[in-house]
């Protein structure tokens, strides 16, 4: 079984500085952009991995071409009007709804009908969503049970902007709006339900004609036509979704502490530290500054002795959408009952992962109660794991994958953990730092 990974054996009292890999909706959105801009782009400490490949390729078969040299990656943007659709193009986002999603609202002026398909995964997720919207600008698809992938999408060169509501908390939603709105004559009215921010905040630094007005748990966002986009350099801040791995870990083990450099730290993505503060695991956040409107800091985490348990206020769901396997975890070593509700999400992404979560916590012998969209997790400050536990068949998601690996290393027991390769997709380098802080 070369393509799984063996763990007999927790890590502890590991004292580490480490640097998890570039941002992956940072770097998915400059490739976009800057694919659109007037000019050459450049940007370092880009994520090298299957997602951000993807979006590379994407753009090349729309005549965007770019280079990788000495860790700099360049996109040489024709304009925001410089794509060029051939008849027949099929287009594979593989296994990012980031960048199907998104990619739908850049080439919905395609006179031409473009094919968009994606692996095994991303076929069973759905794309209605974004088809829906996109239609009321005047796009026309064809989706695959009404649904899914394959699609296949005929734009239009006078689109029309439209209103409308992004109730979901669905950030790539919302950008995909944002970029159809970008290319229609008049003024977009979007209300969105809080998610992260990077495209807004790209769109400002970029000085693109878009504004924000915050309320309670909405933005009010308006798009205008965008005639010209500058070309953007950037140098791309670690992705917190990757260090939440490396922070439970830490937080998990004995007698560690864990310090991971430059990370993102965008109040909208947040939501893991929030929620592992009130569990009372200890995080300090060091040398905060903001780079091109967004949020960096070091981040300092140190294992925690006693971890309480939480009754999780859905208004953090969104921020820690694809943190809740890993914070699943910290619930299992908590003292008393965590309740995590409204996370109808999670169903949505790689796999189903609410109903993974639960699987790896039965599996760890943590008893849970679950609805659709919710979970309570019982858990025991004592569990130690002796048994065999192989986890498999999981649609290859990345992140049931690494958090199978923290619950290993955190909890030990003999685990056989299949489809390594799937850390291809959003961070590459997971396994390199888990030897790292073993030695
Ligand atoms: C992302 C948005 C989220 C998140 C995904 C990345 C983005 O998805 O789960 O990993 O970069 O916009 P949804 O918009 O579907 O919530």
């Amino acid at each position: 079984m070369p393509n799984s990974v063996k763990i007999t054996s927790r890590i502890d009292n590991f004292k580490k500085t480490i640097r998890v890999s570039g941002d992956k909706s940072i770097s998915i959105r400059w490739v976009l952009f800057s694919s659109l801009a007037n000019g050459v782009s450049k940007a370092k400490n880009l994520l090298i991995s299957e997602d951000v490949l993807a979006a590379i390729r994407a753009i090349k078969k729309l005549g965007i071409k770019s280079n990788f040299k000495e860790n700099q990656f360049t996109i040489y943007g024709k304009g925001i009007e410089g794509y060029k659709y051939k008849k027949n193009l099929t287009i594979n986002a593989e296994n990012s709804g980031t960048l199907g999603r998104l990619l739908l609202g850049l080439i919905i002026n395609t006179n031409n009908k473009i094919k968009l398909i994606g692996d095994k995964s991303l076929s069973k997720r759905d794309f209605k969503r974004i088809s829906d919207p996109l239609t009321k600008f005047g796009a026309k698809f064809k989706l695959k049970n009404k649904k899914n992938l394959p699609l296949t999408i005929k734009g239009s060169s006078n689109l029309t902007p439209i209103k409308y509501l992004e109730s979901r908390g669905s950030a790539q939603c919302k950008s995909s709006v944002i970029f159809a709105a970008m290319r229609t004559n008049g003024t977009t009215y979007i209300k969105a339900k809080k998610s992260r921010n990077h495209t807004e905040l790209l769109c400002k630094h970029l000085k693109l004609p878009l504004s924000v007005k915050s309320k309670k748990n909405y933005d009010e966002i308006n798009v205008k036509k965008v005639k010209l986009i500058k070309p953007l350099n950037y140098n791309i801040p670690s992705d917190i979704s990757s260090s939440a791995f490396f922070i439970v870990l830490t937080a998990l083990s004995n007698h560690s502490e864990l310090i991971i450099k430059n990370v993102n730290i965008n109040p909208s993505r947040t939501g893991i530290i929030t929620i592992l503060k009130k569990m009372g695991i200890k995080i300090v956040m060091k040398n905060m500054r903001t780079y091109k409107g967004e949020k960096i800091s070091d981040i300092k985490v140190k294992s925690s002795k006693i971890i309480k348990s939480i009754n999780c206020p859905p208004r953090l769901n969104s921020g820690a959408i694809d943190e809740f396997l890993i914070i699943f975890l910290v619930a299992a070593k908590a003292n008393g009952i965590s309740k995590f509700s409204k996370l109808s999400e999670l169903n949505q992404k790689e796999s189903p992962r609410l109903k993974w979560g639960e699987y790896i916590l039965n599996q760890m012998g943590i008893k849970t109660i679950s609805t659709k969209d919710s979970i309570k997790i019982f858990g025991n400050p004592k569990l130690k794991i002796e048994k065999k536990i192989i986890i498999k068949n999981y649609l290859k998601d990345h992140r049931v994958f690494m958090t199978s690996i923290i619950a290993a290393l955190s909890f030990g027991g003999d685990w056989e953990v299949h489809d390594k390769d799937s850390i291809k997709t959003s961070f590459p380098s997971f396994l390199k730092i888990v030897n790292q802080l073993k030695n």
